[in-house]
């Protein structure tokens, strides 16, 4: 009886906190106007467009290659990285290095330790790799903070890197989420996304650009981001063509591939895609790959190092990381001007391992088991999905 008042009084407080929650939402983002070139100016933004930064000749534009791998960093794959990656160096003694956007699932957090100190870039793919590709499709800013915002922290404290060190996010499935991954991108200090292919801007390529203006990219897996976010870049998936001149944007999942026991048929399929940019306008060209497509086929894998060794002797090719391209890209000089550069320099970071386990974790009500190796104290439960330092106790 007392305490009746009080109910029309939480129903008030009630709407006026959704009130609140969907004047939120309808603090959209200001749709993105087309580019103006005037007003859009390096080094922080860049109007989407095949042309050349910094109105470089192709001949001195340093023609960068981006190798990519997707997904968990684990003890099986991590030799294949070894055997390709490691002592591999520029013609100007800089390491040769690859960008690894990394899962969460399955992580062995010692190995992404190592890579980082080999010079290789951690970018991010999320926590859970959920399917069905809906769950990104429809995700919202806050499922991307939770899935990329939170698994920068996971990965800086349990691979022991430094959380700046991570710039990049490739999406699962290179399924957009509009807005969504872009304005979350803001918030947690990100620089570009890798998850956008183009089938149509591949002849002269795409080069990465800015979102501060309307994008004229091809929109293969829709919905793309149509709001301006200001200073946020798009390093644009340039697809190769298959033998059968059909796109693909990932080298794994090209169609018309040749036999996969034939080496010298695959050296000349990766050259000519690779001839596409250098012999272009020197758009980067990425080699986007998953490890067990490299572990399964030998003679792809002869041929991509076979490939490797032939553009790390070339006076105006070199392998970097993606962040790398977007650095260059900001501000961009001449090859003679960047062959005289010093190397990337970065502190290196130790790992005393931890071998953590077994964790539990509960998804979609379902409890499992899992180990983890860990550059930081074991955790009492396996990170996951609103507990990405493992702090909250474990599923019971
Ligand atoms: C992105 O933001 C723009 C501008 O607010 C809006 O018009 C568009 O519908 C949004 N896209 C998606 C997929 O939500
Ligand atoms: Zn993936």
């Amino acid at each position: 009886m007392r305490w009746s008042w009080l109910l029309p009084l939480c129903l008030v407080v009630l709407a006026a906190a959704q009130e609140s929650d969907s004047s939120e939402e309808e603090a959209t983002l200001p749709l993105a106007e087309p580019c103006d070139p005037e007003a859009c100016k390096l080094p922080n933004c860049r109007c989407s467009s095949t042309d050349i930064p910094g109105n470089l000749q192709a001949r001195d534009t340093p023609q960068f290659v981006l190798l990519t791998f997707d997904d968990a960093i684990n003890i099986i794959n991590v030799e294949t990285y070894r055997e390709l990656l490691d002592n591999r160096r520029n013609i100007n003694q800089c390491p040769a290095t690859a960008t690894f956007f990394l899962s969460h699932q399955y992580t062995n957090y010692q190995l992404v330790n190592e890579l980082y100190n080999k010079g290789h870039e951690i970018a991010l793919h999320s926590i859970t790799h959920s399917t069905p590709q809906t769950y990104w499709a429809e995700g919202d800013v806050e499922l991307m903070r939770r899935e990329f915002g939170d698994q920068k922290e996971l990965t800086a404290h349990f691979a022991n890197i430094p959380a700046n060190s991570m710039r990049g996010i490739r999406m699962p499935f290179l399924q957009m989420a509009g807005n969504s991954t872009f304005e979350m991108m803001s918030e947690f200090d990100l620089q570009y996304d890798c998850s956008w292919p183009t089938i149509t801007n591949i002849n002269p390529g795409l080069w990465p650009y800015t979102l501060d203006y309307a994008s004229t990219q091809d929109c293969v897996i829709p919905p793309c981001p149509s709001a301006s976010v200001p200073g946020k870049w798009v390093l644009p998936m340039v697809s190769w063509r298959d033998l059968n001149d059909a796109p693909c944007s990932m080298v794994d999942s090209c169609f018309g591939v040749p036999s996969f026991n034939d080496e010298d048929a695959w050296f000349r399929f990766i050259v000519t895609n690779f001839e596409r940019h250098y012999l272009g306008n020197r758009a980067p060209f990425g080699f986007f790959i998953h490890e067990w497509y490299l572990r399964t086929n030998p003679a792809v894998m002869r041929a991509t190092v076979r490939f490797m060794d032939m553009i790390n002797n070339m006076h105006d090719v070199f392998m970097v990381n993606a962040n790398d391209v977007i650095e260059w890209v900001k501000n961009p000089v001449p090859v003679n001007e960047y062959v005289r550069r010093s190397c990337r320099w970065f502190t290196p970071s130790t790992c005393w391992p931890s071998s953590c386990g077994p964790l539990s974790a509960s998804h979609n009500g379902i409890i499992s088991q899992y180990w983890m190796q860990s550059c930081a104290a074991c955790p009492v439960s396996y990170p996951w999905l609103n507990n990405p330092l493992g702090r909250n106790p474990p599923p019971s």
